[in-house]
């Protein structure tokens, strides 16, 4: 939570002499915007590039679509007119062609004919990376205090996003299967004795393959995540954003209806899509799925950032869905990460499972393994864990504490998550072999330094 009582006005330094400028004034949003985990851990893989990272989440280099790409940009530019379309600005809401490709897109995910969907392509708003969505959304729809519901753990940019509009994120307790549904009404009550709940805006879930967790929402508690939203609405719609940004990525375990596919007004549920997993990050090209009446008050404030994501990604997006290398990319990015994936629970098995307190979830699809170590052993930036993994054994993973929102002093500190997108399979395996050392080291350290100061 900001700090409210952040002054609205800079402190200005005397000015000395004829060069010295008085303070550059930043606001309120900065001050909450500051000190972003996400930058330091860029830094550390900079500073640290012979590091095995099992921290980043990037997807598969080696399947990145360059030869779809190629064929697709070649196409677009090869009539004149088309090509100057693409390279002319777009508007707000996204290009057309681009925005009824979404439509077939969003039917073939959803398994019904395009016209079932209940949509129209103006309810489509085409943006910068999904992010983008989760950024202007949030902008439009918090005043500082208002309060966001969220998985603990769950994605920690987002908490970022929240935290940057002056939101409260309010953590409902998670197990296997995802949020819990008791645990949410529980929040809501006690927000609601609190007489906040007219303060409450949105519950925010990543449905498929959480980052971290790798859990996925089970297909009952979509249906009631639905319900409990709209019985809880009462002086305002309390409204879910469903974060499908994994969904593609499914390697086994079974094909779950989105959240969405239950709103069936198509008035609570706001769905976000994005293709930098499924295939190339680097195009930037997200989507969300709006209730009606939210489209226009979302333009306005896009409008303000950028009037139109860039539209030749779009153009060439559309490009590549209308030629049909689509699928066939998808699967192959789907088989490339399912050896990743068992190649890291292996190593886990081979070298995790004989350390006492460890243990891991097996995801079934996404880019994560959540895993846990003994309740002593803290994880965060500046443990002795993860100091011993980057400078000693060389590996990195991203602290588990990171994603949960509250108070500092309530989070697990004992958690950690292992990306597999990034490394090739024997590099996780070594990753993960390096991680057992440091672990062990660690165990030994602590149980000698607290045997000592029990002798001395
Ligand atoms: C859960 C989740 N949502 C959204 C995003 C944003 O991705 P993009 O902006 O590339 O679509 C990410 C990125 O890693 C993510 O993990």
């Amino acid at each position: 939570m900001p700090a409210e009582s952040a002054t609205s006005s800079p402190v200005r330094q005397p000015v000395a002499g004829q060069n010295q400028q008085p303070e550059i004034h930043l606001s309120h949003r900065w001050k909450w915007s500051s000190q972003q985990a996400i930058s330091f851990l860029m830094q550390q893989g900079v500073e640290n590039p012979d590091v095995i990272s099992l921290a980043a989440g990037l997807v598969d280099p080696a399947s990145l679509p360059v030869a779809e790409t190629r064929q697709a940009v070649q196409e677009l530019l090869a009539v004149p007119a088309r090509g100057r379309q693409a390279l002319q600005y777009g508007t707000t809401a996204g290009v057309e062609p681009l925005r009824r490709q979404l439509v077939q897109h969003l039917a073939r995910l959803e398994n019904v004919e395009p016209d079932s969907l209940g949509i129209t392509p103006q309810q489509i708003v085409v943006t910068t990376g999904s992010q983008q969505l989760l950024s202007v959304l949030s902008e439009i729809l918090f005043d500082p205090g208002d309060i966001c519901l969220v998985a603990a753990p769950t994605y920690f940019v987002y908490l970022g996003v929240l935290e940057g509009v002056g939101a409260r994120a309010v953590p409902v307790q998670t197990d296997n299967d995802g949020m819990r549904m008791d645990d949410l009404e529980r929040q809501l009550g006690l927000l609601e004795q609190a007489g906040e709940l007219d303060r409450v805006r949105m519950i925010y879930v990543v449905s498929s393959y959480e980052n971290p967790s790798g859990v996925s929402l089970s297909a009952d508690r979509r249906e009631q995540l639905v319900e409990i939203s709209r019985r809880w609405s009462r002086e305002n719609r309390i409204l879910v954003l469903e974060d499908a940004a994994y969904r593609e990525l499914r390697y086994d375990g079974p094909e779950l209806p989105s959240v969405w596919s239950f709103d069936r007004d198509r008035s609570s549920v706001i769905l976000a899509q994005t293709f930098s997993k499924s295939f190339a990050p680097g195009l930037r090209v997200g989507f969300g799925v709006l209730p009606q009446e939210l489209v226009a008050p979302f333009c306005d404030r896009k409008g303000n950032e950028d009037f139109g994501s860039a539209s030749f990604c779009q153009h060439l997006l559309a490009q590549v869905l209308a030629q049909g290398q689509y699928q066939s990319h998808v699967e192959e990015v789907r088989r490339a990460c399912r050896i990743k994936r068992d190649a890291l629970l292996q190593a886990a098995e081979q070298y995790l499972a004989p350390l006492e307190g460890v243990s891991w979830l097996q995801p079934h699809g996404g880019l994560y393994v959540w895993a846990t170590v003994p309740e002593h052993i803290s994880t965060g930036f500046d443990s002795p864990l993860f100091q011993h993994a980057v400078q000693q054994t060389g590996v990195m993973y991203v602290p588990g504490e990171l994603f949960y929102a509250g108070e500092p002093a309530g989070r697990r500190r004992c958690q950690m998550r292992l990306s597999f997108g990034v490394e090739e399979p024997d590099t996780i395996r070594e990753g993960i072999r390096r991680l057992a050392e440091s672990i062990r080291a660690i165990t030994s350290y602590q149980s000698v330094t607290s045997y000592q100061s029990v002798t001395s």
